[in-house]
């Protein structure tokens, strides 16, 4: 690495830095205390992901995989020679290599993700097992700016917005996240997208409360990180994981329980939590397929094809511009 490229990811951590600070004083200043998902991300929780999607709990990555795989020439057909994949929230790139696979001729992979050492292992693999392929990693918040780099706008583009990561989204941000990207986009250009469907509430609780508390030390490294970042901040022995389905907002939230009256005190601030006070870390929304579209078409998109599996668990959308 150059050392302007050194001076540039030292800036880049700062500003992270300040508005994850923003971020958590803002959220445990509110009601209802929340600290945003994104910041579940640095190496250690894209790690604690990576084993989440290996339990036998947690159907959404298995599934995925499956309809990916069964449908991996439909996706693919009809990309132009130079065309390119963007993917967002690309984490480990595993599903990735499904589509890479069944198109050979993509120009380049842009993988767009806020956790550096995820991208970075995934950039290396993805390099490796496709030597002629232009791999750009993009360290970037898509809900700040969706960066595809300017000499790679001219192509086609296939958007890849796999893990029902769009299911952390508010309904109106969702919207607002969809509309941003097709004006990132052109017309013509796709988006292949995966969301995870209404189902018994018993089969969600555990996909997001596993038996061996993989998603409870998931949850629990959000206040590790607090304390590595910023020195130390929570007890961790004092939170426990909780996850609960909202039938009203068909979502599974994740809390952080506090399990005793204490106060935290943050960058000058003084947060009182009661027994039994929850922070709100996740939302996971559910969707029907037409809930989906539904939404795709407020954000300016047409919805194509849907492929789901026999249970109907989860779904894959194939939306289009123009
Ligand atoms: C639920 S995981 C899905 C990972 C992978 N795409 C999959 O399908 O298994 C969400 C991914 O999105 C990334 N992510 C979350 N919020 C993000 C944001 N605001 N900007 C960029 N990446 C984000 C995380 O680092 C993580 O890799």
């Amino acid at each position: 690495m150059t050392d302007s490229a050194f001076a540039h990811d030292r800036i880049a951590l700062a500003t992270e830095t300040d508005a994850f600070e923003r971020d958590i004083i803002e959220g445990l200043s509110r009601r209802q205390k929340t600290i945003p998902s994104r910041y579940f991300y640095d190496d250690a929780g894209s790690e604690l992901f990576e084993k989440i999607t290996e339990l036998s709990e947690y159907y959404p990555t298995r599934v995925e995989t499956s309809i990916l795989l069964r449908h991996a020439a439909e996706i693919t057909d009809g990309i132009a020679d130079d065309g390119i994949l963007v993917e967002l929230g690309s984490g480990s790139s595993s599903k990735t290599e499904i589509l890479l696979d069944a198109a050979p001729c993509l120009a380049a992979y842009v993988a767009i993700d806020v956790s550096p050492g995820a991208l970075a292992e995934a950039a290396l693999r993805i390099r490796t097992r496709y030597p002629t392929l232009e791999v750009r990693p993009v360290h970037s918040d898509f809900m700040q700016s969706i960066p595809v780099p300017h000499d790679l706008a001219r192509h086609r583009k296939l958007g890849f917005f796999p893990g029902s990561t769009i299911g952390n989204f508010e309904h109106d941000q969702a919207v607002k996240f969809l509309n941003d990207l097709r004006h990132a986009f052109s017309n013509g250009d796709r988006l292949i997208i995966g969301t995870d469907m209404i189902k018994d509430e018993d089969v969600l609780l555990r996909a997001y409360d596993d038996s061996a508390g993989v998603t409870a030390a998931f949850n629990l490294n959000l206040l590790a990180r607090i304390n590595q970042t910023y020195g130390r901040t929570f007890d961790l022995d004092t939170f426990r994981h909780r996850a609960v389905f909202n039938r009203d907002r068909a979502r599974i939230e994740m809390h952080l329980v506090s399990t005793e009256a204490q106060v935290i005190r943050f960058r000058g601030h003084i947060f009182r939590f009661d027994r039994g006070e929850t922070i709100h870390t996740e939302s996971s929304h559910k969707y029907t397929l037409e809930s989906f579209r539904e939404l795709a078409r407020r954000a300016g998109w047409h919805p194509r094809s849907t492929w789901t599996d026999d249970k109907a668990l989860f779904s894959v959308h194939e939306l289009v511009i123009g």
